[in-house]
């Protein structure tokens, strides 16, 4: 244990806590950006920093440990300024056209602008061009993103897929594919985790609100909606209402009065997938031969036994991740 004072506290904590976690425990906030706790503790972008006594150089509070003696202040002129100079330096080369973003009102660089009272715009904003192709269903804006490598340690520690890079250097850096790693169908699970985890808008999924309404209003298609179980789950907190009154049945009335002529509930064909599984499961405990060596468990690597263990999933994040990272398991599935 080590004993540290923060604004005037004496605090005692494990050697290895962080600056940032021993002025949370004592009820002291740090403003953060790029922190995400056990994945992304870089510290690119500043924000967080606080004033050492005897260190010259302000310190970034997510990656810096605790030690014996220490004495921080987080609320100086000197600490509120560098916070206030570094977003604006983010600003610099951020898009903000925030009305048209598609994480306006839930977006992290926003609140931190708010919150350091950051009302003056920016002079000289110069963000990075937008280089994507827009038809892929998920889509980088360079010229949100704020390089806090977030998307990047998700994608590689979390999600084990490693998908993006920092490309280029200097003032152009940005973070794309990671070179020479294939087109970003054959190689991304689309799980969503880096848009989750994106602290602005430079990561979304691609909208097709407006293909949904142009066939919804072609008379001569017949439009099927087929809606997941967590979407039932998770529409009324999303929108706001309670749970008795946002049932599955308002659900598919809603949907109904927007056009679609079908409206169907996964839970339909998860029943029929079931089946299906079952079905095939039984198909392969017939195969005598892999019975005895399923038993003895020798199924994995080399001697892996035909076709067994079965996989299965009704996540297409899990499919896809299953197919990228193990090709050879694929018959299995
Ligand atoms: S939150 Fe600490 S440097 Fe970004």
């Amino acid at each position: 244990m080590v004993k540290v004072t923060i604004d005037g506290k004496v605090i005692e904590v494990a050697a290895s806590t962080t600056i940032l976690e021993a002025a949370l425990n004592a009820g002291i906030k740090i403003p953060t950006l790029c922190f995400l706790k056990d994945t992304n503790e870089v510290a690119a972008c500043r924000v967080c920093v606080v004033e050492i006594e005897g260190c010259d150089r302000l310190s970034a509070s997510c990656n810096t440990p605790c030690e014996d003696g220490m004495v921080i202040r987080t609320n100086t002129r000197r600490v509120r300024n560098a916070r206030k100079a570094n977003v604006q330096l983010i600003l610099s080369q951020h898009n903000t056209s925030c009305t048209t973003c598609v994480r306006d009102g839930n977006c992290s660089l926003q609140d931190i602008t708010k919150e350091l009272n950051i009302t003056n715009p920016v002079e000289e904003v110069d963000p990075r061009p937008l280089r994507w192709d827009l038809s892929q269903p998920l889509i980088r804006d360079d010229s949100k993103c704020i390089q806090c490598f977030r998307c990047y340690n998700e994608c590689e520690k979390i999600q084990d897929l490693a998908v993006w890079d920092v490309i280029g250097t200097g003032r152009n850096s940005r973070i794309s594919i990671a070179p020479g790693k294939g087109k970003l169908t054959e190689i991304c699970s689309f799980c969503g985790q880096c848009i989750t985890h994106c602290p602005t808008g430079a990561l979304s999924a691609r909208d097709d609100t407006a293909k949904f309404y142009a066939a919804v209003d072609d008379p001569e298609l017949i439009t099927v909606v087929q809606i997941a179980p967590a979407v039932r789950s998770a529409y009324g907190e999303m929108i706001g209402l309670p749970d008795e009154i946002a049932t599955e049945k308002r659900m598919a009335a809603a949907v109904k009065a927007l056009g679609v002529d079908y409206v169907f509930d996964t839970n339909y064909s998860a029943d029929l997938t079931i089946m299906e599984e079952g079905s095939e499961f039984l198909e392969f405990l017939g195969k005598k031969d892999n019975l005895p060596k399923f038993f003895e468990g020798e199924v994995n690597g080399k001697d892996r036994c035909g076709d067994l263990p079965m996989f299965t999933s009704c996540c297409p994040g899990w499919v896809r991740y299953f197919k990228i990272k193990y090709p050879e398991l694929v018959p299995q599935l």
